[in-house]
Order: structure tokens, then sequence, then C-alpha cells
């Protein structure tokens, strides 16, 4: 099967042409296809979320197990009335606050109006507003729910531009919306809100302390029970090139007697204000533009993953940040994608 390409940017929202794509896209998702989609997070493979088969097809393109329930898409919080249980005031005031944007709510499951394979036969469902326009205007244009995870292979970095859908996915699924990439570049922050106070099942941009400046106390404290993952995603290895990948705690400045091995090539990713520390003959791909540049390395960091994935080098070191609030969710991909292998900074 070939896979289809819808070119559709911001710019082009309001033309004859747009119109006549949206309205192709609509019937396929009503026919059960699934649809790379671009978001402000990461694309996402989207299909009908109440159509059982759409959802079975999403599921086998990127080769995802079965226990893991996907993210649902909607255009307008109405929408939530015909499958969630009445929201909460908190949870309305959060949406409100950050709606459209970065953020998924897990609420109480309400019917069974959402095929029971998306939500992975749990009695609660992960839901989402996203604000990329070209995203928002095929929500619009569908009408109903989309469910939709993240457009990669399982396993591999999440999509944050068209081309890595179609690297992955091409002739597996029906089509791709070609748009803009995404601003953030890391998938959304999960909370959950299935009990109170509610809990951050995956870190992304949206930080405890930002919900906290909204609703004081509204987000518990990371409990110690253990490091069992709150989202069933979370439990598996995620967003990895096929080499070994090293975090330089510390970063490079503090690290520059990398080892390698006689005949092997190095990789390193890492701020371009270090690149003097890189070693001779190494390969580098600059994350961002300072040591402080954190939105725009998690902007980059998977797009640099993916070229390093494709190039020669045998090992693939990539510089770690100071743990903050705003590096949260950009040292929690990174730590996944290494496998937890980490060395140490001189000075910190
Ligand atoms: O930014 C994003 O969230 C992107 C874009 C496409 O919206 N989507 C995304 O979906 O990252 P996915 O499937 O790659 O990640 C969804 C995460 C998984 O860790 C999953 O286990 C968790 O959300 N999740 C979904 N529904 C859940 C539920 N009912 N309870 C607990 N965790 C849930
Ligand atoms: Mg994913």
């Amino acid at each position: 099967m070939d896979t289809k390409i819808w070119e559709i940017e911001t710019g082009q929202l309001d033309t004859v042409e747009t119109s006549e794509k949206m309205e192709e896209i609509k019937t396929a998702f009503e026919y059960g296809e699934v649809i790379g989609i671009p978001t402000e997070t990461v694309y996402g493979l989207a299909g009908d979320a109440r159509n059982h088969e759409a959802i079975q097809k999403i599921f086998a393109a990127k080769n995802r197990p079965g226990d893991n329930p996907l993210i649902v898409h909607i255009y307008d919080v109405a929408q939530l009335s015909e499958f969630t249980e009445p929201l909460d005031v908190k949870v309305e005031t959060l949406m409100e606050h950050f709606w459209p944007g970065p953020i998924s709510f897990i609420l109480p499951l309400k019917g069974n109006m959402l095929a029971s394979n998306a939500v992975a036969e749990l009695d609660s469902v992960a839901v989402r507003m996203p604000s990329h326009p070209v995203g928002r205007a095929l929500l619009r244009e569908v009408g109903f729910p989309l469910a939709a995870p993240s457009a990669n292979l399982s396993g591999k970095p999440s999509p944050t531009d068209y081309s890595h859908v179609i690297d992955d996915l091409n002739g597996k699924v029906y089509g791709v919306v070609a748009s803009e990439p995404a601003t953030y570049g890391l998938e959304s922050t999960v909370l959950d809100c299935t009990r109170f106070p509610y809990r951050i099942a995956r870190p992304g941009s949206i930080t405890q302390d930002d919900l906290e400046g909204v609703l004081e106390e509204v987000v518990g404290r990371h409990e110690s029970a253990g490091n069992q993952p709150i989202a069933p995603g979370m439990k598996y290895k995620h967003y990895a090139p096929h080499q070994p990948l090293v975090v330089i705690e510390g970063g490079l400045r503090n690290n520059t007697h990398l080892q390698i091995e006689e005949g092997q090539k190095m990789g390193v990713i890492a701020p371009e204000t270090t690149r003097e520390y890189v070693p001779e003959g190494a390969e580098f791909i600059s994350l961002c533009s300072t040591e402080q540049a954190y939105r725009e390395a998690a902007r980059n960091l998977y797009a640099a993953l993916r070229k390093m994935d494709k190039s020669d080098v045998d090992i693939i070191y990539i510089q770690g940040f100071p743990k903050n609030a705003e590096t949260e969710a950009l040292m929690n991909r990174i730590y996944k994608a290494t496998g937890n292998e980490i060395i140490k900074g001189e000075s910190s």
C-alpha cells in the first residue's frame, strides 16, 4: 500500500485546495483508515476512537503492545460529555487554562462510545485538545474524537516532523498530513485525574509548578513506592536509537575524555557552545544553541536521535542537563532512551 501524503501548512488553511484535502481525510477516517497528523508535541497516528478496527490498525502499524492505551484527541470540551463522567470543576479549570495545548488528562470513562481497545480495556481514558492549527482544523472537520499515539514505530523516538512518520510507517498506514514540525518536540504531560490529588503520570512541557500556579496543591507529591510506572507506556524502553546511548551528566565541558574502542566511531549530541570539547573524528549534532536552551533541546532531541540512529556511529554520547522543573521532561526522555547509562561529570 502506498501511503498518501497531504501537504497542509498553517498558512494554507483557508484555501479551496485545503478544504478538498480535509474532506478527503475526513472520509478516510470515516472508513476506518489511520493517518499521521501534526500536533504541537509530536506527530500522532490517528484513527476514529469509536472504531475497533481502526484502532487495531494503529496498534498493528506501530507494533504497539495492546496493554498500552491511546490518547483520545478532541476539538471541543463539549465532546467529552459523550464518553467521560461529568468533569470536576478543578479539571475544568485546568482545561480552560492549558487547552488547547500539550497536556492530557486521564478521566473516568463513561459508556461504550469509545472502542474498548483504544483505552486498552481500562475504565479511564486520556484526553487531549492539541493546539497545532492544522491538527486542530482536522479535528474540527472530522467532528468525532481521534485516538492517536505518537506516530513512530514502538520503541523509536517520537516523530517531530512528518518525514519521521514516513521513515517509520511508509506503506503501513493510509496517509500522512505533512505540515510544520512540532514546536514542543516532547509528548504531552499526562495528568491522572481519576483520584485526588492528581498525579503526573508522564512529565511534559507543562510542569507541576505550571499546574499549581493555577490551582494550589492540585498535584500529589511524587510517591516513594518504588518506580512503578503510572502510565502503562512508561514501562517500555522508548525513544531509542539502535546504538548504545550514554548520558554525560554535567555535560561535555566537564568530561573531555570520552572513551571509545579502537576502530569505533563516536557520535556526540550536545549544545553548540560545547562543540570545542567534542573529540576529533566524532560525529557532532548540535542539540541547541546554548547549555540553557532547554526548550530548543526538547524540540530537537528526537530528530537528533533519529539522525544518529541512521548514521554509522557505534556509540552515542548525549549531554545531560542540570535537574530542575524545566528540564524534567527532557531528562526523563533522555534517560529512557539510554536505558540508564550515565557518565558522571567531574563537577556535578
Ligand atoms: O503529546 C502526546 O501526548 C502525543 C500526541 C500525538 O498527542 N501522543 C502520545 O501518545 O504521546 P502515546 O500513545 O505515545 O503515549 C500515551 C501515554 C502512554 O504512556 C500511555 O500509557 C498513557 O499515555 N495513557 C493513555 N491512556 C491512559 C490511561 N487511561 N491510564 C494511564 N495511562 C494512560
Ligand atoms: Mg509514544
